[in-house]
């Protein structure tokens, strides 16, 4: 079978660790099908609606480049975090949309997002069967938040999983180093409201490592009288004492962990709120109530842009996904986001299918109870099962001049 017409794919919302693997992914099954063109739109859905396309046979015609972008962190084609609005009413964006796929002789949209990018994939695919359009549209996973519902885990996850464990290994050995007073650190990890990444913190612990001394996600209730008492019960029997929290962490009432001495009423917009500071609260609060000082770290966007430590597995995955949405789309599949589906944890096997995107879009997954302990202070070994085999392996950097080698698009 060959796949007729031009292919675009889109990058859209918080970059990743791999999720250029799945532009390079997608070029290369793309091309391996058939296809003229394979088109990068630039800055996502937004860049597109401008006509801001490139020709991606300038970057990765050679090998070389395709191997250079798979150790690219963030967005090689420009990201955006923009809301497709309903048609009622914007059908003038719909059909610019629509008038560009057409002048450039595309019929695969790829785009490639999580919870709310999936959201475009839906909004389009479902213009195109409403207005009996041809043209089809895949959604490939990515989010280090891991949240995305029906596929196993999400691309871009396993890298930020092992960045975070990794730094939380070498924090506690920097912690470990003094003795004497307790020295406090609070480490805010990333996922919006998901734990997945945040429970990541729970692998640091092996023969070689004591591990975090306490994990809280955003899954349970965060209680301020029982976390300073843990602190306290902590900094009695240790000199050391590092602890993971969520920034999305959030008190009994709703309201983040963050908002605990004023109301933020920051909002994207997609009208999530900028939740970053759950940490800095704590650490205000425990020093307000038990003279302990804390030292808080947030490692922000290193966590998702950490291409240098990437786990190969993530970075396979991602590449398989793009390819695999491209397949989809040739069998004539549109409305659907990849996903990948565990088969095996012994030896780890991961095999990728396509699904609905209606039960998808929009929506959370969240990390089950049976992955948090019964004092939800830590993870479970089945959480551990789960993670360990996302984070397996490594592709490591290209140097010049001592330096990890990117590719960087040409403005
Ligand atoms: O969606 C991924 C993510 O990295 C979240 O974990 C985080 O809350 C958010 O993006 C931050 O987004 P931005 O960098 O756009 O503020």
């Amino acid at each position: 079978m060959q796949l007729t017409g031009n292919i675009v794919v889109g990058q859209s919302g918080g970059p990743t660790a791999v999720i250029n693997a799945s532009v390079a992914g997608v070029y290369s099954a793309g091309k391996e099908l058939g296809a003229a063109k394979v088109y990068g739109m630039v800055n996502g859905i937004q860049g597109f609606l401008k006509e801001n396309l490139l020709d991606l046979d300038e970057y990765l015609a050679e090998e070389e480049g395709i191997e250079l972008l798979k150790r690219t962190p963030a967005a090689f084609l420009g990201t955006c975090r923009y809301k497709l609005p309903v048609p009622e009413g914007h059908e003038d964006i719909y059909e610019q949309i629509f008038a560009v796929m057409e002048k450039y002789e595309i019929t695969t949209m790829l785009y490639i997002g999580g919870n709310d990018s999936m959201d475009t994939v839906k909004m389009l695919s479902d213009y195109a069967a409403a207005h009996g359009k041809p043209q089809r549209f895949v959604g490939i996973p990515k989010t280090i938040d891991n949240d995305l519902p029906v596929t196993d885990h999400c691309p871009g996850f396993g890298s930020a999983a092992k960045y975070i464990a990794t730094s939380l290994k070498e924090i506690i050995r920097d912690n470990e180093a003094y003795e004497g007073k307790t020295k406090l650190i609070l480490v805010e990890i990333m996922g919006r409201h998901a734990g997945w990444l945040t429970g990541a913190a729970g692998l640091a612990k092996g023969e070689d490592c004591t591990g975090v001394d306490a994990i809280y996600l955003p899954e349970r209730v965060f209680d301020v009288d029982a976390f300073v008492a843990k602190i306290e019960e902590l900094a009695a029997k240790k000199s050391s004492v590092v602890i993971a929290v969520s920034e999305g962490v959030k008190l009994a009432d709703g309201r983040f962990v963050s908002e605990f001495f004023a109301e933020s009423t920051d909002v994207d917009v997609f009208g999530h709120k900028q939740v970053a500071g759950s940490c800095a609260t704590l650490a205000d609060i425990v020093e307000r109530r038990t003279g302990i000082k804390a030292r808080v770290i947030e490692p922000s966007l290193l966590q998702r842009a950490a291409t240098h430590i990437a786990s190969l597995t993530d970075i396979d995955e991602a590449f398989a996904a793009g390819s695999a949405g491209v397949k989809a789309a040739m069998e004539g599949l549109s409305g659907v986001m990849i996903t990948l589906n565990r088969v095996s944890d012994a030896p780890y096997k991961c095999e990728t299918a396509a699904y609905d995107i209606h039960a998808i879009a929009n929506l959370e997954k969240m990390v089950p109870e049976q992955f948090i302990s019964k004092d939800g202070c830590q993870i479970t070994d089945e959480f551990l099962a789960y993670l360990r085999p996302l984070i397996q392996s490594e592709l490591y950097p290209i140097f010049k001049d001592g330096l990890p080698a990117h590719l960087v698009r040409r403005k």
